[in-house]
């Protein structure tokens, strides 16, 4: 019994030292903390209950039997973040720099498939030089297990990636599976090939940093969501996103008690739209004065600006806000800005949150680059996103809704639950001016008479009151009331029950 406890002990060591403390310190030296230390950053104090400290890699080629450290360069398990069930790995890069063997991938599928059976979220802490090369297709398959786990785990619970060190070749594709994918600042990268591939393939010369860098994922590529600057601050946030998230797709948002009165005015709303229709403002302003707290964790902010997307709470619940934010481009939907807010909105759809949507938005984007590009598949996402949901939609139009992007944007005729618009809205086909030009193209050569007709079609439909007669709209509300409208709207809905007709899966326009 003495022996067998004192092997444990050297075993559990062992596993503790990962590489060795040489290759801890060049991991310190990087800024990086270790997997068992972003581990305890993550999880409540003493919740961490880790599985298969003793599972080594099956390697026998290139004098890998020589080298085995227990645990095979991933720490897996459960834990708690604010008293809240969550599944974990933790990749460790001092072993084999964190390359993924058919056992790495055992671990990590073993703690997914533990995930779905009890419902709860999983995190992956990603640190990895990819598929371990002295494996070779033992490991590509170890891969397409965890992908495949991705898959059906999609919708059933939500999937965290944190991007912790250089992921590439197959340790990317995993997270690009998963719900949300956030980055440390200059210490990860994520691309499918490294810098020398691509300079021996397209003689393209470019830093780790310029192709895949988080800057690279959060600006340019919207493959990240969110970039923060260290290992630390990227660990606390992400508890603090979890805390906005369902466990499971049944699980119903969590609630979290405010002080924040639901029927709270704020009369400084009332002046937040400028007169002047072509006046851009900054719509993020309504959303921190409209939810609980002013407390909202914004996704993709360096991302198609001109969409707006995150998670707040109203009375307490988790929501999900879209709004289109005239202050970038006027707020028109391009291809990236509709990419963004349908996955969003699908994940929302997905664990039963609400959307509430926040509409200023001229139209589509015109124009050859976009038309190539197609928006018109692009944009469809979102309008079959939105079509799709089935979970509590609450609008405000505060400005322009025009167009297509009036119907895209969690319209009335898209099952939107309660579709309110403020006192100023412009809700018709297009701008007066270009509406004008078209139906009165004859009196162009008439000023005048083309100003007169301009201000005739305002007078007409540029206001709230065409689409409130018909019942698009539900009501007209003052701005100072958003947040008490919304709130009462959300508790009304609390229990809304809408399913779409049975079909193996729908055809999203991807
Ligand atoms: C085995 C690996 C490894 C790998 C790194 N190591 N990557 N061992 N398999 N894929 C080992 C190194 O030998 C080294 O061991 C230690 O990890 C640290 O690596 P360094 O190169 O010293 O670190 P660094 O300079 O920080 O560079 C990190 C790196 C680089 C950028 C990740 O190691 C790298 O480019 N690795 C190869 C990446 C790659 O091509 N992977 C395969 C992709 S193909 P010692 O003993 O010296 O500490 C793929 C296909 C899957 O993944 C497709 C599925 C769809």
């Amino acid at each position: 019994m003495h022996d067998i406890n004192e092997r444990l002990e050297q075993m559990r060591a062992a596993a503790r030292l990962g590489g060795g403390d040489k290759r801890i310190a060049a991991q310190h030296a990087k800024g990086k903390l270790t997997a068992r230390e972003r581990l305890e950053l993550l999880l409540d104090e003493g919740s961490f209950e880790e599985w298969d400290m003793f599972v080594e890699h099956r390697c026998t080629d290139f004098g890998m039997t020589e080298q085995k450290i227990p645990g095979d360069g991933v720490v897996t398990g459960y834990g708690m973040i604010n008293g809240r069930l969550v599944f974990v790995f933790s990749q460790d890069f001092t072993v084999f720099g964190g390359a993924l063997s058919e056992a790495h991938a055992e671990k990590i599928c073993k703690v997914m498939d533990q995930a779905m059976k009890v419902g709860a979220p999983v995190i992956g802490l990603n640190d990895s030089g990819g598929a371990r090369i002295q494996e070779g297709v033992a490991s590509l398959g170890g891969y397409a297990e965890v992908f495949q786990r991705n898959v059906l785990a999609s919708g059933v619970v939500p999937q965290i990636s944190l991007i912790m060190g250089p992921c590439a070749g197959g340790a990317v594709y995993s997270p690009a599976m998963t719900d949300f994918i956030f980055m440390v600042k200059d210490s990860s990268y994520m691309f499918v090939t490294g810098p020398e591939v691509v300079k021996t393939v397209t003689h393209e010369e470019v830093t780790a940093e310029e192709l895949g860098g988080a800057s690279a994922h959060t600006g340019k590529s919207g493959v990240a969501d969110l970039a923060f600057d260290n290992d630390v601050e990227a660990l606390l946030m992400l508890r603090r996103f979890f805390n906005y998230l369902p466990l499971n797709n049944r699980d119903g948002v969590p609630v979290r008690p405010t002080g924040d009165a639901p029927e709270r005015l704020d009369f400084s709303l009332d002046t937040l739209v400028p007169e002047n229709p072509n006046k851009p403002y900054d719509i993020k302003e309504l959303i921190l004065k409209t939810v609980d707290d002013g407390d909202f964790f914004e996704l993709q902010p360096d991302y198609a600006k001109n969409i707006v997307i995150g998670f707040a709470r109203m009375a307490g619940r988790s929501v999900g806000i879209v709004a289109n934010n005239p202050l970038v481009l006027a707020g028109c939907l391009d291809i990236k800005s509709s990419i963004k807010a349908a996955r969003f909105v699908r994940f929302c759809d997905a664990f039963g949150i609400p959307v509430v949507t926040f509409v200023d938005v001229p139209g589509f984007m015109p124009g050859t680059s976009q038309e190539y590009g197609g928006i018109i598949k692009h944009g469809a996402k979102l309008l079959y996103a939105y079509a799709e949901a089935t979970v509590p939609k609450i609008t405000v139009i505060t400005r322009k809704a025009y167009g297509g992007a009036y119907d895209v944007m969690a319209s009335k005729h898209l099952r939107g639950d309660v579709n309110f618009a403020w006192p100023n809205a412009e809700i018709a086909v297009m701008g007066a001016k270009g509406a004008v030009e078209i139906i009165f193209r004859e009196e162009k050569k008439d000023p005048a008479k083309l100003a007169a007709r301009e201000a005739e079609y305002k007078a007409r439909f540029a206001n709230p009151f065409v689409a409130g007669a018909r019942g698009f709209i539900d009501d007209v509300i003052q701005p100072h009331e958003t947040r008490r409208r919304i709130c009462r709207s959300l508790a009304m809905l609390k229990d809304k029950k809408l399913d779409n007709p049975w079909r193996k899966h729908g055809n999203i326009p991807l």
